[in-house]
């Protein structure tokens, strides 16, 4: 496992922006997996600013988001759909048919997550998983007690999880109490993974993923078994590192 610490968020950013930039350009085709929340924003805006710039062409590429909560049609203001084309894909030339998010408001919901499996198979296995962590050592939404070896599937959000989103929906209640998410198995076939961690209110669910035991209990600290997960961090999201 590889960890750099950056002074700062922007930093830390503009380091995901270089390995992400690579990528697309040494393998236009690449398939690429997203993740929400507030982390990756800084990574997301310049790849539109280098698209803008002409440095990158994402016609080719394929994206899988990790997650999408139950409830929500893609319309929604808070949906994982609308935060990623509002912040990502509607500002560079994705080929929509390229872009793949679970879809929360189906009937059937594991035939839906069968289906996305097969979709990431069928390309060839993600090349780059984008990643984020909960204060609670969550990774996409499997959420504390999540089976090492899952696969996408519906989970319940942890009351912390729930907690720690209110900020987008104006109360814990209004946060859906289910998402569909990729399974942790599912993330470990990524070839190559990036976390990135921010902000000192990551500081112990990063201590945890780096220098814990593994445990289903900090989902995160599975990274430690992935032969190529790369870490980012901002000074505070490493200040409990020993
Ligand atoms: C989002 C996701 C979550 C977030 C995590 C951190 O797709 O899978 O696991 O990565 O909750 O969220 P932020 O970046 O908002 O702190």
């Amino acid at each position: 496992m590889l960890v750099e610490i950056f002074p700062d968020y922007e930093t830390l950013s503009e380091r995901a922006y270089e390995l992400v930039a690579t990528l697309i350009r040494r393998k236009p085709n690449c398939v690429l997996g997203f993740a929400t929340g507030s982390t990756p924003l800084g990574l997301y805006r310049r790849l539109v600013e280098g698209y803008r710039r002409g440095e990158l062409d994402f016609s080719k590429v394929v994206t899988f988001n990790l997650d999408e909560y139950v409830g929500l049609p893609p319309s929604h203001p808070q949906s994982y759909h609308h935060f990623m084309w509002e912040n990502l894909f509607q500002h560079i030339n994705i080929n929509p048919s390229n872009v793949h998010l679970p879809n929360g408001m189906v009937d059937d919901i594991e035939a839906h997550c069968d289906w996305y499996e097969e979709q990431i198979r069928r390309v060839g296995d993600i090349d780059l998983q984008i990643l984020g962590i909960g204060p609670n050592g969550h990774l996409a939404f499997n959420e504390p007690g999540s089976s090492l070896g899952s696969r996408t599937r519906i989970k319940t959000l942890s009351r912390a999880t729930r907690r720690a989103n209110a900020r987008f929906f104006g109360s814990e209640e209004a946060v859906p109490r289910h998402a569909i998410t990729m399974g942790i198995g599912t993330i470990m076939e990524a070839r190559r993974l990036l976390l990135l961690a921010s902000g000192r209110a990551k500081a112990r669910a990063v201590r945890a993923m780096l220098e814990g035991p593994i445990s289903a209990m900090v989902p995160a600290t599975i990274v430690q078994l992935h032969r190529y997960a790369h870490v980012l961090l901002d000074k505070e999201a490493a200040s409990e590192l020993a």
